[in-house]
């Protein structure tokens, strides 16, 4: 079977091959998925750089998330050949074939389609698990998220209403991310420059609930509007540097601040039934027609390291996902 295979830590894709790679065997409480649809994610392009954490051994194949059908199961499994699958797989989800986890693999409904599919394992459950889980209690919430003009940023304000919140302000670092972020739902949008702190305050003078930070460089100004007993989390770095200092604990104190990080593939390895939770929400939502992310299709896992290309570079567009074509 065919997969894209990262071969070296590379910044661009002079080292991403697509080649035959023996098939992935079944084992008890892992599958074997025959990818039809998988999502393309920034953090294959962490994956590519060689970032700290994100790789474990060269060549690597990337791919987080995939929609297709089960091709094989062991003994005992919950899932049967031929059923539907969505699957968080960690790695390896961009080929034509995967292992997935079983708790970490939901049935598709019928009603969804494959692309839409494809981006709930990382990218919709990603949201859910962000805003579900670290918004503070209440109706009227506030949230400010950066990079709202990417994948994770049109989840997040799809599903950022069905749970409390009814304000929602983006950043976004360039103006084309601004059209793209105002199409993906978000009602004002902020462009990042010298007069963030200004525009952040006028458009909430009283802080935000919840701050979704995934540029990770930004905690100062995140803290700065930040509502009594609110919380930011970061849960990027994509610029791969140093991140900085942790916050004064006096001033969390003061401020009632709460500062936490996310990591959906540290949480699938530790807490696989709550990342399978939010894989089962996401499909129920889009079933249900209760959020709809506009996804951009690419053919061939040859298309890939283009889509990473301009993913690394910062001039890609929304959210894409690549259909497979099995031999
Ligand atoms: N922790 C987790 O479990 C988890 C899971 C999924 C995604 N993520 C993170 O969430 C973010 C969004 O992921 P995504 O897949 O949806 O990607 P994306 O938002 O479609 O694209 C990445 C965005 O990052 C911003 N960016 C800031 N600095 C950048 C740089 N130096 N190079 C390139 N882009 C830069 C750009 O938006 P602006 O210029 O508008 O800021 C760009 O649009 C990424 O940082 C990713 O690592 C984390």
């Amino acid at each position: 079977m065919r997969a894209l295979l990262f071969t070296r830590p590379a910044p661009d894709s002079s080292a991403s091959v697509v080649v035959d790679v023996p098939p992935p065997t079944a084992t008890p409480g892992r599958l074997v998925i025959d990818v039809e649809h998988a999502g393309v994610n920034f953090v294959d392009v962490m994956a590519r750089r060689g970032d700290p954490g994100y790789v474990v051994d060269w060549p690597h194949p990337p791919g987080l998330e995939v929609v297709g059908l089960v091709a094989h199961v062991s003994e005992g499994s919950g899932f049967h050949p031929g059923e539907r699958v969505a699957a968080h797989t960690g790695r390896g989800g961009l080929a034509e074939q995967v292992v997935a986890e079983e708790s970490l693999t939901r049935h598709v409904p019928d009603q969804v389609g494959g692309p839409a599919a494809a981006i709930a394992p990382l990218t919709l459950a990603t949201a859910l698990l962000l805003v579900g889980g670290a918004a503070p209690r209440g109706e009227d919430l506030s949230l400010l998220m950066h990079s709202a003009g990417g994948g994770v940023g049109a989840a997040v304000a799809q599903v950022a209403p069905l749970l409390g919140v009814s304000r929602l302000v983006g950043t976004v670092g360039s103006e084309k991310r601004r059209r793209q972020a105002h199409e993906a739902g978000w009602p004002e949008v902020v462009l990042r420059g010298d007069d963030l702190d200004d525009r952040l305050t006028s458009a909430a003078p009283g802080g935000f609930d919840l701050v979704l930070d995934p540029v990770g460089t930004l905690l100062s100004s995140d803290l700065r509007h930040l509502a009594a007993g609110g919380r930011v989390v970061v849960f990027g770095n994509p610029a791969g540097g140093a991140l900085g200092s942790s916050p004064d604990l006096v001033e969390l104190i003061r401020a009632n601040a709460s500062v936490g990080g996310f990591s959906a593939s540290r949480l699938a390895a530790a807490r696989p039934d709550r990342v399978g939770r939010a894989l089962a929400d996401a499909l129920e939502h889009l079933a249900a027609s209760r959020v709809s992310v506009a996804v951009d299709v690419v053919d061939g896992l040859e298309q890939v390291p283009a889509v990473l290309d301009a993913l690394a570079t910062g001039r890609h567009a929304g959210k894409s996902v690549v259909r497979l074509h099995p031999a």
